[in-house]
């Protein structure tokens, strides 16, 4: 059996009204915002960037990067995912445009971007490898792709997910070795940045004992 978008989707449009309440996913907490705010701020390059928020949710990502003068594009396959986030955006009175697409082939057209965005979002891809090949031709020269994921405890283990998750490649999550060995050939330059210290509770709003990351990469000038 393979999972259908249309079951995805509407996973995460049943999950939208209650997503927010997760400490890192409406950031509601000032620390909570600040340490996301400080992450971006490291991730993004100097100077307002066009930024791809891929898989964007809520748009709580999007909205920090609105905040600090990025001009942002946010793609989320769940309807109500996207009206949540055009709403968040609109109540902060700030630009960003958001769009009903699938992340394997973003509906933006032409467009290239000097950053492709993108947090825990992967492991419900059929093909995230395809995807990333997808997102960093998306890139401008020295565009980068910055990518924030994890293995997550819980994840995969008899949730009530989708019908067929184990045709999910990454579902429960990707380890930080694994995806850097993966994207590492498609771009000039990677980093890994733990999530997962002592210091990154306020990132999640607790404590985490699972692995979380980011891997930052700049593509091919
Ligand atoms: C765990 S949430 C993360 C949301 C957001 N990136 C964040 O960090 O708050 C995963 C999001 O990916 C979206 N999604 C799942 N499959 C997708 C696909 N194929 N294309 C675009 N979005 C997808 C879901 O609708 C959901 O909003």
């Amino acid at each position: 059996m393979t999972v259908s978008p249309a079951s995805i989707s509407t996973y995460w449009d049943a999950a939208a009204a209650a997503f927010d309440d997760e400490p890192d996913h409406g950031l509601r907490a000032a620390g909570t915002r600040a340490a996301w705010a400080r992450r971006l701020g490291d991730w993004m390059p100097p100077g307002p960037a066009d930024v791809l928020d891929i898989g964007c949710g809520t748009g709580s990502l999007s909205l920090l990067l609105a905040e600090a003068g990025h001009r942002v594009t946010g793609v989320d396959l769940a309807p109500k995912m996207v009206e949540r986030a055009q709403a968040k955006l609109a109540a902060a009175r700030l630009p960003a445009g958001f769009l009903t697409g699938d992340a394997m082939a973003p509906p933006t057209g032409e467009r290239r971007f000097d950053v492709a965005l993108s947090r825990h979002l992967l492991w419900t891809l059929p093909d995230p490898v395809a995807a990333l090949r997808e997102w960093i031709g998306r890139l401008r020269p020295r565009g980068r792709l910055v990518l924030v994921e994890g293995r997550w405890r819980e994840s995969g283990q008899g949730g009530a997910y989708v019908a067929g998750p184990e045709t999910l490649p990454w579902c429960g999550g990707i380890g930080a070795e694994e995806l850097a060995e993966t994207v590492r050939p498609l771009v000039s330059r990677l980093r890994v940045e733990r999530l997962d210290g002592e210091g990154d509770d306020d990132l999640w709003g607790k404590r985490v004992d699972d692995e979380r990351y980011a891997v930052i990469a700049e593509v091919r000038g």
